[in-house]
């Protein structure tokens, strides 16, 4: 058993690569490129990092501490702080489980693409081909089932057989696999002008909108606000400062976003498709041009890999933090707590991934239910969790003196973001999302 009858990583460098891992997903490689297409390209990434490395980095410190300071999931870390606050604990992982049920969609058909690869067909009509998948109600439900039991068996084998060893393999494979394919990318015709697209910004293209999509991005792929980072905090066991730990996972996830960028534009270009073709750009836009180069399939197979290997490691996290908090709540087994959150994400994930299909009529606000658990999450939940958490931790816990932050001008600096700047932006974030 380990120490303290608590599941704690085997080292500091488990920690880090499990938690890259959980930021290190769908939203670099799939969600990334295309809201950069969306939004302008270069002047884009350029306002995403300069708000990563200077906002986006506070709440992920605070709630890193916060599971490091109380070594307890998160409803009990909220009722510790104090026992009114177990409500806004119990929104963690609730919301959680609703990411995961439209995560996990998405990741269902990475399943299928991966497959299919095997047996490609030339001149086939990649939109037409997605829609038949996505419609296709039976395919669709089990995949998503299959890649959630991927998920949750893995973490119902616990911290060290399970989610280490899950990113031990799978994150190595992850950046292996990416290298290869941006030489593949980079040697196409033409692919000077999709580097050029990423990197030289056309600052007219600047205006509000576009700030605010960098910061939910920003958000989402740092794995803020649901609880993932505070439960994978409190398996830390050295007292150590986490400041290092926190920036090298803040660079290595932006690091893999670019370098998901300069895999997918330079073939975009190379072909002379659209880079802003929305949340088809993956599965309709790529697998159209693996069509036409040598070697397709072989390429095609890898990058879906490389997606499943991205989506597997933060399907875990997104996942541990429910199944931690019924372990510790319900003081039931890990498996059983595992057994649980399956049931429990099914239940959202069906009716998500019928949602394209025979579900299609039924609307929630207007929205489809795949596209309502989405604006939920990403627009409400999310900001929302982020905000109680920067309020808790700037103002009852006093900030900095948690982080172990030993720089008073860094800490104070961290106060200020903490307690003011980031609880405006969270505001606004909130409102135009809610408008959205
Ligand atoms: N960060 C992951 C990605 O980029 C997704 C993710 C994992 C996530 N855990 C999360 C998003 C917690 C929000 C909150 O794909």
């Amino acid at each position: 058993m380990d120490k303290h009858n608590k599941s704690e990583w085997s080292s500091r460098y488990s920690f880090i690569l499990a938690t890259i891992g959980s930021a290190v997903g769908l939203g670099n490689i799939w969600r990334f490129p295309y809201i950069m297409g969306q939004n302008g390209g270069a002047v884009f990434l350029l306002v995403y990092l300069i708000l990563i490395v200077t906002i986006c980095f506070i709440p992920m410190m605070a709630e890193l501490s916060l599971g490091k300071l109380t070594k307890k999931e998160c409803i009990s870390t909220y009722e510790y702080i104090n026992p009114k606050l177990k409500i806004l604990g119990a929104l963690n992982p609730i919301t959680g489980i609703i990411i995961a049920a439209f995560y996990f969609v998405v990741s269902g058909w990475i399943i299928n693409y991966i497959i299919k690869s095997f047996y490609f067909v030339r001149s086939e009509n990649y939109g037409d081909y997605f829609n038949s998948i996505v419609q296709n109600g039976m395919l669709s439900t089990s995949l998503t089932l299959a890649f959630l039991l991927i998920c949750v068996f893995t973490a119902a084998r616990g911290l060290k057989k399970g989610i280490e060893f899950a990113n031990n393999i799978l994150m190595p494979l992850f950046a292996i696999i990416l290298i290869c394919l941006i030489y593949v990318s980079l040697t196409l015709p033409n692919s000077h002008l999709g580097l050029e697209y990423m990197f030289m910004p056309d600052f007219s293209k600047l205006n509000g909108s576009m700030v605010l999509a960098a910061l939910g991005q920003a958000f989402f792929t740092l794995s803020i606000g649901m609880g993932a980072l505070l439960t994978y905090g409190s398996y830390i066991q050295d007292d150590k400062s986490i400041t290092k730990s926190a920036y090298t996972i803040v660079i290595a996830d932006t690091m893999f976003a670019i370098l998901a960028g300069i895999m997918i534009f330079p073939a975009v270009f190379s072909f002379n498709l659209e880079p802003s073709s929305g949340a088809g750009l993956v599965f309709v836009t790529l697998p159209q041009i693996f069509s036409q180069i040598p070697n397709g399939n072989n390429i095609s197979c890898a990058f879906f890999i490389l997606l499943f290997c991205a989506a597997v490691t933060s399907g875990i996290s997104i996942i541990e933090a429910p199944i931690s908090t019924l372990i510790a709540r319900c003081n039931i087994s890990r498996i059983k707590a595992s057994i649980y959150v399956f049931f429990m994400v099914s239940v959202l994930a069906i009716p998500a991934s019928l949602s394209f299909g025979i579900m299609e009529k039924y609307k929630i606000f207007g929205k489809s239910i795949f596209d309502f658990l989405d604006f939920l999450t990403a627009n409400i939940m999310l900001p929302l969790n982020t905000l109680f958490l920067c309020i808790i931790v700037g103002w009852i816990l006093k900030g900095g003196s948690i982080t172990f932050i030993q720089n008073k001008f860094l800490e104070k600096i961290f106060n200020i973001g903490l307690k003011f700047v980031i609880p405006i932006v969270l505001v606004l974030l909130f409102y135009f999302g809610l408008k959205n």
